[in-house]
């Protein structure tokens, strides 16, 4: 792979599956071809497991890591003919230019404005370091699109499903900040590509996921409805996209042990980080069903696989 933004660069979804779980059954096997190579991390937004893990995946492959606050660095122009007489100290031409004589892969994480629908939509910051920079770009979550957590996502399916395909639902589950709508979407989109799920969308009226990601999944806006036999119930925080950037307000959508009972004995999943007794309730992500440990473990061996498969 020349890069990795979604769902589109990856030839097979499931023979990535199968390279990553080869991965976590021997961290330090055959694949070296990290060696004697550099991996920048170039983080504009806080994290825990992407950091960790993409490290930790790099280094396993045999490659040398650097990781960039950017939050901390020289303020980025991603305009082109501006008059940068402002915040910015340096065009991103050169900051990716650059960056890229010092790596042989270039990981990058930027969230969405949230007030800009336009230019969110359009990735523009993922973007222009994918044309500024002469080495593979992964993303390690644009504005639009989390695909480390979704490939992670389909190995955690992959691994519990039993009855194929086994019904998936993503539901939306209350938060108090404004959220991107980054895993969600993503999440449809590699279910969808990956093609051996039964996906149903569950979110309150006016929080439908951007339809260029959900075409051909079912959306449904009642969660019962959509929680009935359910084998898997991934939950999620997204602000809105239709009011762009809105929150709402609907603390009766948390997961809870009421709602997990009219499924099929369901998984349950979430990215992390998650607000317990917000999004989840105690007794839901502290049960036996609850995968959200597993899917963080497997968020190395999925960047294993995608680092192992760049090509410049
Ligand atoms: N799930 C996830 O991306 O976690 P971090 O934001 O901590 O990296």
């Amino acid at each position: 792979m020349k890069q990795f933004l979604s769902a589109a660069d990856v030839p097979d979804i499931n023979a990535l599956i199968a390279k990553a779980r080869a991965h976590k059954a021997k961290p330090f096997g055959s694949n070296h071809s990290g060696q004697q190579k550099m991996v920048i991390n170039l983080f504009f937004n806080s994290s825990l497991r992407t950091r960790m893990s993409t490290e930790k995946a790099a280094r396993q492959l045999g490659y040398d890591v650097i990781t960039y606050d950017a939050s901390g660095g020289w303020g980025i122009e991603f305009e082109d003919g501006t008059v940068m007489n402002g915040n910015t100290a340096e065009h991103v031409r050169e900051a990716a230019g650059v960056l890229s004589q010092y790596c042989d892969i270039l990981c990058v994480r930027s969230f969405p404005s949230l007030t800009d629908k336009d230019a969110d939509y359009e990735d523009r910051i993922m973007k222009a370091f994918v044309k500024y920079a002469s080495v593979p770009v992964v993303s390690m979550e644009s504005a639009t699109r989390h695909p480390l957590q979704s490939l992670t996502d389909c190995i955690t399916i992959a691994e519990h499903r039993k009855a194929v395909p086994p019904r998936v639902v993503l539901t939306w589950a209350p938060h108090p900040r404004r959220l991107p709508q980054c895993v969600a979407n993503s999440f449809a989109e590699w279910m969808l590509a990956w093609g051996e799920v039964d996906l149903t969308i569950c979110n309150p009226e006016g929080f439908d996921l951007a339809p260029e990601f959900t075409k051909g999944a079912k959306v449904v806006h009642n969660q019962a409805e959509a929680f009935a036999g359910a084998d898997f119930i991934y939950a999620k925080n997204w602000s809105s996209f239709e009011d762009y950037g809105a929150i709402g307000d609907f603390p009766g959508w948390q997961v809870d042990e009421a709602k997990m009972a009219l499924t099929n004995n369901a998984y349950f999943m979430h990215c992390l980080p998650v607000r317990r007794n917000v999004v989840v309730s105690d007794g839901v992500i502290d049960s036996d069903r609850s995968l959200v440990l597993q899917q963080a473990n497997n968020r190395t061996w999925a960047a294993q696989a995608v680092l192992g498969e760049m090509r410049g």
